[in-house]
């Protein structure tokens, strides 16, 4: 396949949901319960902690899901890594500390509970939902092993009905998983960090995953959706049939269709008409489910939801990508999976609140690096429009690291990419898959048939979407095939090579899909200001000019300049766009360092500079920041560049009143002119810095204002939502401030701030973003980092009010007033 063209839009979410509420008769044949509460945890080799009568009455008492090594303390002999990264261009192996943060997540950890089964008796099945686990799962039930999953990233699922007690009361379960050391790049988190369910079904029932929905036709008065529905543990019964209903959000049912399972089939084929379609798209996140009952005769056997968006996209040689039939260009983030001072514990709040930081950014989609992501971020995507791309591997055969994924490659490899695609191919969101990242099989023997080998499984379980893979050994690729065989292919830091890529490959088009690997901490400023490389600084801080990428990356005007100026390109997926706990480059060695810099935002989720410079690229809204904050005791005098990033063309710059020029976004001048409004030359004097600009008519149509703060005065609080959900896990993330008697942020402040939560609510933890700062995100009190951090408090099961206080010895408290509500 040379030349891609998806009409099938699609899809859904392969939601379980219980139709209990629409159908109280429903809650009788399926029931699904997320297994949250009563856990025990204990690290440790614990032999017979598998065992029913294991006594685990000293054990943590913990909810799920949980990371258990987010706790700390940070290390730098945690993980200790001796490794030459070949990626990065390194001609020696060097010590390691915070190549994957300094936590303690290696070793063996055992989950156990009570498992009551509630609906199980006989002619009843139950299956246990692991979303992830991490890693090398082991599940037990009763004492007996269940089954095993080394990935810790992917979804998987084990029918227990022939362990359980016949009642369904009285069961153990028990989970053993094991991390070992040198097997990740970055944080990997550890235990069950996901969500864990228990379904139980009829004994005929639709299985996990089992809808596959496509919308093959689309026009503007009629979309047509084909749905496949397995059907489990049938036998000869020959007088079942299923009822699917389609509903629009409202829940207004749009049109029904009865189908009879063939006696002996294994699922049932339905096609159903959607009357004036509503398309999804990242702007319009339209979505519809197709609901499905299953009956034996006039009894009603199982439900099942599948939730789906109607859309189509197209990748087309020379043209590039289109939805709807909208040419776009992908305006795309990569992320790794932790959710800072959460670890890699999923909390859909978290998620929530950075696809909201994204929204505002203007981004309009996710690559899930190096692996599948949890299912409620896909489901979020769906809701809140965003593309996805679903990524699965950092590595195949061939290791990156000493006991990475390559040593379950050729046994688990398939079965892998299986639980992936059948879990999310129903979701709108998703519209490629990658089947790896910079794969060391780039360039090694046997690499390209490997990836024919994934391409063509991913075909064969979901045709509707191509395949990709981020590839960094562009002259390897280029020559071997590798890149010629893949449906899109995915350049990682190449922007100067795309014509070369362009002129060399059959397909016509190509993804930037990692790209700049600028490096800045939030509201650092060193000087001079000026471009580098791997520069390094005795504080472990990067410079926030944006200037500083390391030797096999760019500033982020340097890949503008490709995709502005090239139609086949589709698009750019920044590293990264929150940045991540591991990986601190260009301080790998330099220990303390536990967390990236290459963030658009910080690990706290605050906004750095560079936020604005791709805002005003990527948000059609009005963008006018200015940089860096004016507080320089001590510079008077010197030279201090000042930057303006903005969508609007041209601004004049003042310091107390005095113009320092007007400056216009140029292709004329250094590549940075083109992108940014850059006045170098500025002399630091305390007091005001004001930016004045302009609209393309000439007129002057906005300001902005930095000041000189004075000394710390008071605590200002933020927080992105009043009212939380009382459900125990929903979370308001709190922005603190230390500024002066007028308002000003203190932009070096590093004042250590106290955190107390009283009423329905507790706090979570705290992270003020400095990635070299060894401060445990759980304890209730951190340094502000330059002048801000961010505090967590998360709802109870009660509802009522709650209070936070922030308080620091001389300096004002700061309080906030939250709600929670069962209803919120
Ligand atoms: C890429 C890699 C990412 C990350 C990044 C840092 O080569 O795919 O996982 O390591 O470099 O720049």
């Amino acid at each position: 396949m040379r030349f891609f063209s998806f009409p099938l839009s699609l899809l859904s979410a392969l939601s379980m949901l219980v139709l209990a509420l629409a159908n109280p008769a429903a809650a009788q044949v399926r029931q699904e319960t997320l297994l949250t509460t009563d856990w025990k945890f204990s690290k440790g080799e614990l032999p017979d902690a598998a065992r029913p009568e294991f006594n685990d009455a000293q054990w943590q008492t913990v909810r799920v899901p949980h990371d258990w090594a987010i706790y700390g303390p940070f290390d730098g002999n945690n993980d200790l890594q001796e490794v030459k990264i070949e990626q990065n261009q390194e001609q020696k192996a060097t010590l390691k500390a915070g190549r994957t943060g300094g936590l303690p997540f290696i070793g063996t950890g055992w989950y156990r509970r009570r498992l009551a089964v509630p609906g199980f008796g006989p002619g009843k099945r139950a299956v246990l939902l692991f979303d992830g686990a991490m890693s090398n799962a082991r599940v037990f039930v009763n004492g007996r092993e269940v089954g095993n999953w080394p990935y810790g990233y992917n979804s998987f699922s084990f029918d227990i009905t022939s362990f359980l007690k016949p009642t369904g009361a009285d069961n153990v379960l028990a989970v053993r998983l094991q991390n070992q050391p040198e097997a990740s790049r970055w944080y990997p988190g550890a235990g069950l960090y996901r969500n864990v369910h228990l379904i139980v079904t009829d004994e005929v029932h639709i299985p996990v995953w089992g809808t596959y929905l496509t919308t093959p036709e689309i026009s503007a008065s009629q979309a047509s959706v084909q749905l496949r529905t397995q059907v489990a543990g049938a036998g000869s019964a020959a007088n079942l049939r299923l009822e699917t209903e389609i509903c629009d959000a409202a829940g207004r049912i749009l049109t029904t269709t009865s189908t009879p399972l063939v006696v002996g089939a294994a699922a049932v084929d339905q096609r159903l008409l959607v009357p004036s379609p509503k398309l999804w798209s990242p702007e319009t996140p339209v979505l519809y489910t197709a609901s499905s009952k299953l009956f034996a005769g006039e009894t009603l056997k199982d439900t099942y939801v599948t939730r789906f968006g109607i859309r189509s996209f197209k990748f087309e040689a020379n043209k590039g990508f289109s939805l709807n039939g909208q040419p776009r260009k992908l305006r795309g983030v990569c992320n790794h999976h932790d959710l800072g001072p959460l670890g890699a514990a999923v909390n859909v709040a978290a998620l929530r609140r950075q696809l909201t930081l994204l929204k505002d950014l203007g981004a309009d989609a996710i690559r899930t690096t190096h692996n599948m992501p949890a299912p409620e971020l896909v489901s979020l995507a769906d809701e809140m429009g965003f593309m996805l791309i679903v990524e699965s591997f950092d590595e195949w055969k061939k290791p990156k690291v000493k006991n990475g994924y390559s040593q379950y490659f050729d046994e688990w490899a398939e079965k892998d990419l299986v639980n992936m695609v059948h879990r999310d191919r129903n979701h709108p969101s998703v519209i490629l898959w990658s089947i790896g990242n910079e794969v060391p099989d780039q360039w090694a023997p046997g690499g390209v048939a490997i990836a024919k080998r994934l391409q063509d499984i991913v075909h064969r379980e979901d045709p509707t979407r191509p395949v990709t893979v981020g590839m960094d050994q562009f002259d390897a690729v280029v020559k071997n095939g590798f890149a010629a065989l893949l449906d899109v292919p995915g350049f990682n830091y190449k922007p100067s090579r795309y014509p070369e890529a362009r002129a060399k490959l059959p397909q016509g088009l190509m993804l930037g899909s990692e790209t700049a690997s600028t490096v800045s901490s939030r509201g650092v400023y060193k000087f001079p200001v000026e471009l580098a490389k791997q520069k390094k600084y005795p504080d472990n801080q990067s410079s926030s000019y944006d200037l500083e990428s390391c030797v096999w990356s760019q500033t982020p005007d340097e890949e503008f300049v490709m995709q502005d100026s090239l139609n086949y390109v589709m698009g750019e997926f920044v590293w990264t766009g929150f940045d991540y706990l591991g990986e601190p480059t260009p301080y790998d060695e330099a220990w303390p360092s536990h967390s990236s810099y290459f963030g658009i935002l910080d690990l706290a989720g605050l906004p750095k500079d560079r936020y604005y410079l791709y805002r005003a690229r990527w948000n059609p809204a009005p963008t006018l920041h200015l940089l860096p904050h004016w507080t320089w005791p001590g510079r008077e005098n010197q030279t201090t560049p000042v930057f303006c990033y903005t969508n609007y063309p041209e601004a004049e710059l003042f310091v107390n009143g005095q113009s320092q020029g007007r400056r216009r976004k140029t292709t004329s001048g250094p590549l940075q002119t083109r992108y940014r409004l850059m006045w170098n030359d500025v002399k630091y004097v305390p007091g005001t810095l004001k930016v004045v600009a302009y609209n393309a008519a000439g007129q002057p149509v906005a300001t902005e204002e930095v000041h000189t703060a004075g000394a710390p005065h008071h605590i200002r609080l933020t927080t992105d939502r009043a009212t939380l959900r009382a459900d125990g896990e929903d979370l308001a993330y709190v922005t603190a401030r230390v500024e002066d008697v007028k308002g000003n942020l203190c932009p070096e402040a590093t004042n250590q701030l106290q955190f107390a939560v009283r009423g329905a609510s507790q706090f979570r933890a705290a992270a003020n973003g400095n990635a070299a700062s060894l401060e445990l995100f759980h304890e209730p009190q951190m340094k502000a980092f330059q002048g801000q951090l961010v505090v967590l408090v998360q709802a109870t099961n009660k509802a009522g009010k709650a209070q936070l206080e922030v308080s620091s010895p001389g300096l004002k408290s700061g309080v906030l007033k939250l709600k929670t509500t069962k209803r919120g």
